[in-house]
This record gives C-alpha cells, sequence and structure tokens, in this order.
C-alpha cells in the first residue's frame, strides 16, 4: 500500500479487494472484539474545513473502538492555510500522532499534507474526490448484489467528488459507469479519461450523457448527490434550476432493474435531487453505506497503520 489514500488511484484493484475483506472481518468481529487494541497508545488527528456528520463520527467512533484516540480540529482551531501553512501543519502533526484525516476545499491541501508529513494522511473529501465515501459504497454494493462487477452502476447528478470517485472504483472493480448529468456540469476531464483507460483494462466502460432515463435504464444501482456541493452553496438556485429533469423520483427510478437499489452518500436534500418514495424505499441502502463508512475506513486504517491483522 502506498502511504496514503488521497484518490482511489492510490489503490490498486487488489488493494481494495483486500480492504472489502478486512473490512468484513472487522464488521463480524465487532461483538468478539478481536480488533479492540489495535491501536492502543495512537493517535488520530482529524482536520475539518467543511461540516460533516458520517465523516467525523465514523473516523472518531472507528479509531476509539479500535483502542486509539482521535481529536478533532475543526475550521476555527486550525485555519489551514491561513493561520500556519499547509506544510508546516504536517510536519508538526506528525511529530505529535500517528495518522491524519483531513476534510478540505481544495483537493491540493491534502496532497500537500501527506507530502510534507512522514505519516499517513486519509482524504476525508475534498473538491475532487472522496474515496472512503466510495469504498463503504462498494462494500454495500458487494453486500447487496453479491458481486462488484459486471453490473450497471448509475450517477445521476453534477461532475463532483462524488463523481468522479465513483467513476475511478467502477472502472476499477469492473463495473459499467453511467452519468447523467445537466450540460455545463459534467465530470472533469482528467477524471473521465482515466477512467475510460481503467474501463479498458477491466472489460467495462465510461457514458456520459444528458439524458437520465438512457442512463438509469436496467441499472443495478443508482446513485445521487446533492446538486451543489459544500462550498458550493452560492449557485444552489441556479444549480437546481439546470437539475430540475434529474431528480431521482419514483417515475425515474422505475427505469432501472426492479431490484435495484438506491445509493446516496448523504446529507440527502429531500425533494431536490430524491424524492421521499425513493429514499425511504425498500430498494434504498443508505444507511448501510452510512455504517459501512465505519467498517471500510477501520480496515484502511489497519492496512495504513501496518497493524498485523
Ligand atoms: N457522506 C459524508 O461524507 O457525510 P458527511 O459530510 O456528513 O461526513
Ligand atoms: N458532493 C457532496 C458530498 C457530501 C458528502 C459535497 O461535497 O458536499
Amino acid at each position: 500500500m502506498k502511504k496514503d489514500l488521497i484518490s482511489i488511484l492510490d489503490l490498486t484493484k487488489e488493494e481494495i479487494l483486500e480492504i472489502f475483506k478486512l473490512a468484513r472481518k472487522v464488521k463480524g468481529e465487532v461483538k468478539t472484539g478481536k480488533y479492540r487494541d489495535c491501536f492502543n497508545q495512537k493517535t488520530l488527528a482529524m482536520i475539518f474545513e467543511k461540516p460533516s456528520l458520517r465523516t467525523r463520527v465514523s473516523f472518531e467512533a472507528g479509531f476509539t473502538q479500535l483502542g486509539g484516540h482521535a481529536i478533532y480540529l475543526g475550521p476555527k482551531d486550525i485555519s489551514l492555510g491561513s493561520r500556519e501553512s499547509v506544510p508546516d501543519i504536517a510536519r508538526n502533526l506528525d511529530r505529535m500522532v500517528d495518522i491524519i484525516m483531513a476534510r478540505v476545499f481544495a483537493h491540493k491541501s491534502v496532497e500537500e499534507l501527506a507530502k510534507y508529513s512522514k505519516i499517513p494522511v486519509i482524504n476525508g473529501l475534498s473538491d475532487k474526490e472522496h474515496p472512503c465515501q466510495v469504498l463503504a459504497d462498494y462494500l454495500t454494493i458487494e453486500e447487496h448484489k453479491g458481486r462488484t462487477s459486471g453490473i450497471k452502476f448509475t450517477f445521476v447528478g453534477a461532475g463532483n467528488n462524488m463523481s468522479h470517485s465513483l467513476m475511478l472504483i467502477s472502472t476499477m472493480l469492473g463495473a459499467d459507469f453511467y452519468m447523467a448529468c445537466a450540460k455545463g456540469y459534467e465530470p472533469d476531464n482528467e477524471y473521465v479519461e482515466k477512467s475510460k483507460e481503467m474501463a479498458k483494462r477491466n472489460n467495462s466502460k465510461v457514458v456520459i450523457t444528458y439524458d437520465p432515463v438512457e442512463a438509469v435504464k436496467d441499472a443495478d444501482v443508482v446513485y445521487t448527490d446533492v446538486w451543489a456541493s459544500m462550498g458550493e452553496e452560492a449557485e444552489k438556485e441556479e444549480r437546481a434550476k439546470a437539475f430540475k429533469d434529474y431528480q431521482v423520483n419514483m417515475k425515474l427510478f422505475k427505469n432501472a432493474k426492479s431490484d435495484a437499489i438506491f445509493m446516496h452518500c448523504l446529507p440527502a436534500h429531500r425533494g431536490e435531487e430524491v424524492t421521499d418514495d425513493v429514499i425511504d424505499s425498500s430498494n434504498s441502502v443508505v444507511f448501510d453505506e452510512a455504517e459501512n463508512r465505519l467498517h471500510a475506513q477501520k480496515a484502511v486504517m489497519l492496512k495504513l497503520l501496518g497493524v498485523n491483522e
């Protein structure tokens, strides 16, 4: 494994599958307490430039459950890059703690933290990627579908951090990645190109369309995310207009296979990108995804810290 998890591209396909294997083991053995002391005397620093429910709680609870201690450093605590430079923060923290998780605005900030610290750094969401979320998502897909390759995975929404990480992991694992977005809100070209390269290698494909029905047709998984991400709040109204025909409601969802699952990284803006009848339906697995953040990240941290499993 590389020292850090900044992008899904930091992992090989084999490493992703190993993370799932360990996550399943850790999840199954919560009650036996087998992993209870793995992080004894270890400390995790959690840097947050943005709000969070799942990321903060799953990292903090997860690290505690493995015997360690986590420190929350909110926006006002360290003012990443303004009170002190990112490289200096990295070079201070690696003298004191064992591992860093950071949620940042600019992807470059988490890359710099990794570059300047000697300890592992995990991306807890940046403007470009959200690798921990998609590991939990594909762990969830494996649980519900029994496989992660040979499926049609559809993302309906804006080109953003989630769509980038989802297209990378889907094509790496051999799933067909379809995406429907409004004109002008396409994913970054570098991610599309990279995913197409991986799709070629792994016998899958990448299809980006403006037609949500085409994208959702016969899908095994339908995924959506907020139209305006954290940091894009000023564009909320303009995006709501652009995406009005991209709401995942029952009419659109019904185009998917009858046993399709509905996924969302959460938080959901109910009545905007998804309707209550879809997110609350028996096809929805959104809270399994949330729980799997805990298990997938424990596995990632055990691997990054080289703890003997
Ligand atoms: N899905 C996710 O990362 O949730 P939070 O923003 O609440 O951490
Ligand atoms: N795209 C969303 C994901 C939240 C987990 C955001 O960045 O706000």
